[in-house]
Order: structure tokens, then sequence, then C-alpha cells
């Protein structure tokens, strides 16, 4: 004999569990009883999608600056970036570890052949006591794939660079990089299309179910980091100066200099 439900139960169908992901990706269990369903929240397991903002930069100060008030994620560099900190190498890179914290730092390699890379990477990781959040940057050569496999086999990220086609970075992933940056300035610089190129890796990882992220970079205008934002770029890193603009609209500062104007004679608590 069935027991009855009391009456609030709603009763009547038979128990099950069914668990599915939402469309925020997350894990909803339902729960049936003769009596009652339940909805329950069980965990988050996936971060929820968003890009990840880093900055292009070794300038201490304007890290330092940008630090205090933008959600960033890591830093990124290469000679070049570091030729403009003002400081050597060793200066450069520890002053950015300090400033992340457990954030991430992606050094690009110097070396030319696979072994010395990996000699490199294996150096900047013992050198200045990294641990996770360490990235090798490794550009994709065929000594650049050589030496990702060997750096994965060796627990050490890796970000792909110097990227200029979807092809290279499907091989790059293929090859266990964790991070691909196509550069889309210089993309964009010699008529293509950097956008263009971005959109497709990203559609691949998709397709593919790959687990690399791209890594868009070389920027020169805000919009440009708009379009791969909204292409699906898991990331982007980006200079100081776009940093700073990209946050700035004339209408904001002239509509928080008019509460300004409203609330003055206006406020008798003190804050
Ligand atoms: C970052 O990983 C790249 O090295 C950088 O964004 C290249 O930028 P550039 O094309 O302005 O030199």
């Amino acid at each position: 004999m069935v027991a009855a439900c009391p009456a609030s139960s709603g009763g009547g169908a038979e128990g099950s569990t069914s668990t599915f992901l939402d469309y925020q990706q997350l894990i909803i269990k339902v729960e049936t009883s003769p009596c009652k369903r339940t909805v329950k929240l069980i965990y988050k397991p996936i971060k929820l999608n968003h890009m990840i903002y880093m900055a292009d930069t070794a300038n201490l100060d304007e890290l330092r600056e940008l630090y205090s008030f933008f959600p960033l994620e890591g830093v990124t560099t290469n000679p070049t970036i570091l030729s403009h900190s003002g400081h050597k190498l060793s200066e450069s890179i520890e002053g950015i570890q300090e400033l992340v914290g457990t954030g991430m730092v992606h050094v690009q390699m110097i070396s030319a052949e696979s072994d010395d890379m990996v000699r490199e990477a294996k150096k900047y990781r013992s050198y200045f006591d990294f641990g996770d959040n360490f990235y090798a940057k490794i550009p994709v050569t065929a000594n650049g794939y050589r030496a990702m496999r060997i750096l994965k086999d060796a627990g050490i990220n890796v970000t792909a660079t110097a990227i200029f086609t979807q092809q290279q970075a499907l091989v790059a992933m293929k090859a266990g990089a964790d991070f691909v940056a196509p550069y889309v300035s210089r993309l964009d610089n010699i008529s293509s299309h950097g956008i263009e190129v971005v959109g497709d890796i990203v559609q691949n990882i998709a397709n593919y179910g790959l687990k690399g992220k791209v890594l868009a970079a070389s920027f020169k205008t805000v919009d440009q980091i708009y379009r791969v934002s909204m292409a699906g770029s898991h990331s982007a890193t980006i200079s100081a100066e776009l940093l700073h603009q990209l946050i700035k609209h004339p209408m904001t500062d002239i509509g928080v200099k008019q509460f300004e104007i409203d609330a003055e004679g206006l406020y008798d608590i003190a804050f």
C-alpha cells in the first residue's frame, strides 16, 4: 500500500534523481520523490566563463598602479617589453613576482634550441622560486614545439607565442600548450585579420574540446580588444596605456561630475 503524501507536498510521481548543467554551468540536482520534487544546487565545478585580463608590461610603476584597481590575473613580458622597464632581467622579474602574488607570470624564452629553451624555463622556475603560476613562453617553431612537449612532461606551464595562424595554434595545443598567443596587431598590420584568427582558434577549442586557452596579444587599439572579447577569446594581454583607455568614457566622467554637483549641500550624514 502506498502511503499518502501530506497535502502540502504535491505528491504523485515515482522517486528519481537527475543531474544536469544549467545555462550558467552550475550543477543542478533534481530529486523527485513520490511526495516532493526538490531542486538543489550541488556545486559550481566550472569557473564561470570570463575573459582574463593580463598586463603586457614590465614597467613596475605601471604595474603597481594597474594592480591597485584593475582586476588583472597576470603579467606577460618579452625581451622588448623588458628592455623598456629600465631594470635588469632579475630585478624586473622579481618586482613582477612580488606584485602579482599568485597571479600568472608569462616569460618569453629566448633560446633557439629546444633543450636550451627547456633549460631556460627550468632556470626561471628555480632562480625565482616560481610555483605553478610561471608560464614559459615558447615560439611556434619546430624547436619550440619540441620544447613544449618536454616542458609539459616536466610539469611546466607553456604559452605558445608568435602565433599568426589557426594551424600554428592547433598544433601548439596538441603539443600541450596551456595558452596560445595570436598577435592581433601584427596580423592587422600585414593586411591580415587578427580578430578572425582569434575567432577561428576559439572555435577550434570549442569544436574539439581542447583544454588550451587563447591569450590574444599585440594590441594597438581598444576596438581590437572589444572584438577579441566578442570573438570569445579566453584572455588578452594588454599594454598599460590601453588598459587605462578601455575603461574610460567621457560620459562616465560627466555623469560622476554631475553627481558631485547635485550632492552639494544635500548630504547631512558624514561618511
Ligand atoms: C605578448 O605576449 C606579446 O609578446 C606582445 O603582446 C607582442 O606585442 P607587440 O606586437 O606590440 O610587440
